[in-house]
């Protein structure tokens, strides 16, 4: 039988991430606790659901502008402005897409040719190993270190080279919680310039930094606005990771090759969502400040939780997720570990292995995710206190 499935498709697996999920649900139901996929079981913000009601009411039903409607668009450049400080034309540098996830699939599409290489921070985010396969680009990995999950500058370095086109970088950072520095981000930069590189910055948690620790926008740093793609969402920040919101800010000429390949991926985002996005950008300062003081206090509740059960677990600076080492408990890896957490607690985590394109890197790890109401964590809590190590 000839082959009806491209090779493309055959290189990489489905989302581990989301298969947990499902398995969760499946085995489990109403019972089960998930602390797999990141997002919250709490409510999105009033003001903002009422405001997506409105917009359906008022027949905003038709598609918008296909890179965006105008007021979302606005409302973006102010509050990129109000957060990060940098003035951006709507007209012309934003571009916005079904959640970050499609946001970052175009902006690699649009700027990368077959066979260009792309450095990625390993452990990362599951889609970027796809997303590069799919845009014909070349991934090389580059170490974070536990337990800061800092890099090794002379590695970063070496990877470099004449077929370096960008850089991905995802700060705060899913798994591993780590903020990226600006002594980090100006090493990095120092070195997109010097190789003529881009950067595509996935800044989706960008309001979730803890114990005082700063968010950098890389795009902020001198010569840097010209070579970097930062990439957001309304997903996390506003608890609405259904909605499929998100957005570019580019240059110009990148805007207008991310516009193009987003017209024909998808034509464009949700209309009444976008208009009810416009409001949820305009919330108050208090918004934010209230959304990282409760989870801050979620972090804190599960790293206690997962130290007193024995695992030794990272604290995360931003985003939220916690990576922890099952080193202790006497399984054979993460995903036997995360297979008996499900059957015999209910408890949904993700492999640590979902997050290296080598599964042993990750064997040791598994990620918990703390988006969930403080009883949904009471509840893993409980559960994890059952735990016992099998040696
Ligand atoms: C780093 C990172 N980027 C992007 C996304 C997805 O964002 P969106 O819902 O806007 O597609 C996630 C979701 O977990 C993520 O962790």
């Amino acid at each position: 039988m000839t082959q009806r499935v491209s090779s493309k498709a055959q290189t990489f697996t489905e989302s581990v991430i989301r298969e947990m999920t499902r398995l969760i649900g499946d085995r489990h139901g109403e019972r089960g606790i998930n602390l797999a996929q990141g997002f919250p079981d709490f409510a999105a913000p009033q003001v903002v659901k009422d405001a997506a009601c409105d917009a359906i009411q008022n027949d905003i039903n038709q598609y918008a502008i296909t890179w965006g409607a105008k007021d979302f668009r606005d409302a973006l450049a102010a509050k990129t402005h109000r957060f990060l400080g940098m003035e951006i034309d709507p007209e012309r540098e934003i571009t916005v897409c079904c959640g970050a996830t499609e946001a970052m699939f175009c902006a690699l599409v649009a700027t990368l040719n077959p066979g260009d290489e792309v450095v990625i921070f390993s452990p990362f985010y599951e889609n970027y190993g796809p997303d590069c396969i799919l845009s014909g680009a070349v991934p090389r990995f580059v170490k974070l270190h536990p337990p800061d999950w800092t890099f090794d500058r002379d590695e970063l370095e070496s990877v470099f080279n004449d077929r370096t086109r960008g850089v991905v970088i995802n700060t705060p950072h899913n798994p591993t919680g780590k903020v990226y520095s600006r002594d980090e981000l100006e090493f990095i930069a120092d070195l997109c310039r010097r190789h003529d590189a881009l950067v595509f910055t996935d800044e989706i948690y960008e309001h979730m930094t803890y114990d005082g620790v700063e968010h950098v926008c890389i795009a902020t740093l001198p010569g840097m606005r010209d070579r970097s793609i930062v990439v957001n969402g309304l997903s996390k920040t506003y608890s609405v990771t259904g909605w499929r919101v998100g957005y570019t800010i580019a240059p110009p000429d990148i805007t207008d090759a991310i516009r193009k390949v987003h017209d024909f991926i998808t034509v464009g985002a949700a209309a009444p969502l976008q208009a009810a996005g416009a409001v949820a950008l305009a919330l108050p300062d208090e918004y934010y400040t209230k959304l990282q003081h409760e989870y801050l206090e979620r972090r804190d509740f599960l790293l206690d939780g997962l130290e007193r059960t024995g695992f030794k677990a990272y604290k995360p600076q931003g985003a939220y997720y916690i990576i922890a080492e099952i080193e202790g408990f006497g399984f054979e890896n993460d995903v036997e570990f995360t297979r008996y957490l499900i059957e015999e607690h209910a408890l949904a985590v993700v492999p640590g292995s979902s997050f290296y394109t080598d599964p042993a890197e990750g064997r040791t790890q598994i990620r918990f995710c703390f988006a969930k109401r403080m009883s949904t964590l009471e509840r893993a809590v409980e559960a994890l206190s059952h735990v016992a190590a099998r040696v």
